[in-house]
């Protein structure tokens, strides 16, 4: 079997950069000396420095600079090459227990003069706000990110924590009151004392605050007892192959020849219609009860998800699954429409006689409803799916990164699937617009509505167009038709009408003039490499050591060894299949991930403002240890930095009005907007006033070995300000990755 379609799980980690440049800070000081700060190299990353010789690549400003498939198929991005004169290799620093004097160390530079997290934890220079946003911290503090939560039975059953009432500090806004947040992520990295190989092997654990009134919170964790689970709880070891490469017990016997994979549903929440769903983007969700967070199985989405392995062969449905493939993988990433009211998300399965990857689109009422066909479009040429998506008025936006698989060391059970994803960068990133069903491009025009009518448009084709090489991209703020609004900032879109500033600053939108000029433009803003290594790199992350002090587990992985994570801008014309992909303007130099925007204004031309986790200032990889606000009409960046000792998780938004797509509040406070909204339908919303809602692990001197977990509410007009409210766990739980906010969800 050749052809192969995996999970790619790796995402949601922030990532490195093997050779690092000092970048100029936005503080009033010079930019440091080149430094390659003793950094470690793994295969990986000699791969990588290997691929570059001694260029690195920098992206700087709009350049065309060649073109694809000919005259017609122009890529135009966007780079400009520096040559170092210095080999980015360094020899792997020796294990020592011996601290680096504070007066010894080169200020001011990327990990403070050290390889990135080795500082010692007690070092004072973690303290230092003088470092904040200089990637200075420690990786005995992280490495907790990744430790094994500890499962305990009574009565012969695994029991989580369960209903803890949490101390709070501050006031939580009441907007929260009556609402849950679930949070999902892997927390179990170990089954009969085996450790497991790579964290992202993680069974997932759902976390639930449930607000009530005032500053009463009551948390509840639980893993998701899949059936994988439960018989791996049974018998206290793996079961199943993790798709990173733990494996089951009996070497090569045990492994070989046994493809079944780990529904690990360890990911994201869906939640929609009353429903709760824990996803795994190489599995089908999994329904949890809303309140217990009990199990409930796995579901198909009412028939959309046929079982099996993600593969088919191309055979009738029956001798498919009498062979147990031919099955459907849900994305981990739903999006909810503000536009429609709707919940969208898309299947997809690996077409071995093709290799291609055939995805289909499905669009969800609040009752689970469906008006219109599901919409299916084949990704060439795909081995892998992506693992995000976009959602705009009029389309879906997919960005296909380009990864391959080798399938020899997965079959023979020498290898995970993820380990067996081979990157290709030197191939195009693949972004396909597929146009959504019951929307028409909007055409300028002078007919009446009559004649409109008599003569509706045919729908818009599906377009897949060839991006930048040397890409990957991870995570999708959000997408919007037409070309970014705004003409004042950035590069790129020069020939965008600029709209109209007040004196006081604020910017007065003219939508209709702008989405009527370019109605063949897509603009997406997503989280990505720049520096896509050739070889596989997933597996590689997994393990880090050695370091100067002990560490909590070697699963953590190491952000010397993983590349740097941007915010990049993609406008898309789908006439003439241009593509430009830009740095957002103002993000340069940030290393970000998790970036979103106020759920009632995604999708829309007019959305000004992206929040994400912030790592550091220096364009290069490291934990995330801040949040920011990008405003993509100024370029300006609002920063909030949690110290070096406290490590950060994605927001979730929460408007301030507490209108909801699809949530029970609108109707709970008179808001109900039905099935059909429009752009209009929230209108009066403002963007900025919105709640900010986060994990964070804070190892400061005062807390408990380990560290201690908290959940943090942020202002979204004012993110510098700080946490108005945390609400305190008395333990550390593991690193997260996605959630959802459910108003009206405690019971
Ligand atoms: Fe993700």
């Amino acid at each position: 079997m050749r052809h192969v379609s995996f999970v790619f799980g790796a995402k949601d980690l922030h990532t490195c950069h093997a050779q690092v440049f000092p970048i100029a800070r936005n503080r009033d000081e010079p930019p440091p000396p080149p430094t390659h700060c003793g950094v470690h190299f793994d295969a990986y990353a000699r791969r990588m420095a290997s691929a570059r010789s001694t260029c690195a690549m920098r992206v700087t400003s709009p350049r065309r600079v060649g073109r694809v498939g000919g005259t017609k198929r122009v890529t135009r991005f966007i780079r400009v090459v520096r040559a170092s004169s210095s080999s980015p290799t360094k020899n792997v620093p020796a294990p020592t227990t011996k601290k680096t004097s504070s007066s010894t160390r080169t200020p001011k530079t990327l990990g403070w003069g050290e390889r990135r997290g080795a500082i010692f934890p007690d070092d004072p220079l973690l303290l230092d706000e003088r470092t904040f946003g200089y990637c200075v911290y420690s990786h005995a503090d992280w490495s907790y990110a990744y430790k094994s939560v500890a499962l305990c039975k009574t009565d012969g059953d695994d029991v989580d924590h369960d209903l803890e009432q949490c101390a709070v500090e501050g006031t939580i806004p009441a907007v929260l009151n009556g609402g849950v947040l679930y949070r999902n992520g892997p927390a179990l990295f170990t089954r009969g004392g085996v450790e497991y190989k790579h964290m992202l092997d993680g069974d997932g654990m759902v976390l639930r605050f449930a607000f009530g009134v005032g500053n009463d919170v009551a948390f509840t964790s639980r893993f998701v007892r899949t059936d994988e689970f439960t018989e791996e709880s049974f018998v206290d070891a793996t079961a199943r192959r993790g798709p990173f490469g733990t494996p089951k017990p009996g070497g090569f016997s045990g492994n070989a020849f046994d493809l079944r994979q780990k529904n690990l549903a360890n990911t994201n929440i869906l939640a929609w219609g009353g429903k709760i769903y824990a996803l795994y983007e190489a599995g089908r969700p999994v329904e949890l009860d809303p309140v217990s967070l009990a199990c409930l199985g796995e579901t198909d989405l009412g028939g959309k998800l046929r079982c099996g392995m993600f593969v088919s062969a191309g055979l009738p449905v029956s001798v498919e699954s009498k062979l147990g493939v031919g099955g459907n993988a849900f994305t981990a990433h739903p999006h909810i429409d503000p536009h429609r009211n709707k919940a969208v998300g898309w299947s997809w399965s690996s077409l071995v006689a093709e290799q291609a990857v055939e995805v289909t689109f499905f669009e969800w009422e609040k009752d689970w409803s469906e008006t219109h066909k599901p919409t299916t479009h084949k990704l060439a040429n795909c081995e892998a799916a992506p693992h995000d998506f976009a959602v705009t008025k009029m389309r879906y936006v997919l960005i296909q990164n380009r990864l391959k698989v080798d399938p020899g060391p997965y079959v023979l059970g020498l290898k995970g699937a993820g380990e067996c994803l081979v990157s290709q960068p030197e191939l195009p990133v693949v972004v396909h617009v597929v146009p959504r069903p019951g929307a028409l491009p909007e055409k300028e025009t002078t007919e009446t509505d009559d004649e409109k009518r008599r003569t509706e448009p045919e729908p818009e084709p599906a377009v897949s167009v060839d991006g930048p090489s040397r890409s990957f991209e991870i995570h999708v703020a959000f997408a919007h038709d037409g070309r970014p609004i705004y003409g004042q900032v950035g590069v790129g879109n020069t020939d965008t009408p600029n709209d109209s500033e007040d004196p006081d600053g604020s910017i007065k939108f003219d939508t209709k003039k702008n989405h009527d000029s370019d109605s063949n433009w897509v603009t997406a803003y997503t989280a990505g490499w720049d520096e896509l290594g050739a070889g596989s790199f997933l597996g590689e992350w997994s393990r880090s050591e050695p370091w100067p002090f002990p560490i909590a587990t070697p699963l953590s992985p190491d952000f010397n060894n993983i590349p740097r994570t941007l915010l990049w801008r993609y406008e898309v014309n789908l006439n003439t299949k241009e593509v430009i992909r830009t740095v957002t303007p103002g993000c340069e130099n940030l290393c970000i991930d998790h970036p979103h925007v106020n759920p009632l204004f995604e999708g829309k031309r007019q959305c000004r403002f992206v929040y994400a986790s912030l790592s550091n200032e220096m364009k290069t990889s490291g934990p995330p240890l801040g949040y920011c606000r990008v405003d993509l009409v100024t370029g300006d960046v609002a920063k909030w930095w949690a110290g070096n000792k406290t490590f950060c998780e994605e927001l979730v938004i929460v408007p301030k009005s507490g209108r909801w797509v699809g949530g029970d509040l609108d109707e709970a406070m008179g808001n109900a907007l039905g099935g059909n909204n429009t752009d209009d339908a929230y209108a009066d919303e403002k963007e900025e006033e919105c709640w900010l809602v986060g994990m964070l692990a804070e190892h400061g001197s005062g807390e408990k070995e380990g560290g201690v977990s908290c959940l943090a509410i942020f202002d979204g007009a004012d993110l510098a300000r700080g946490p108005v409210a945390k609400i305190k766990l008395k333990h550390r739980v593991p690193h997260g990755l996605h959630g959802a906010f459910v108003p009206g969800m405690r019971k």
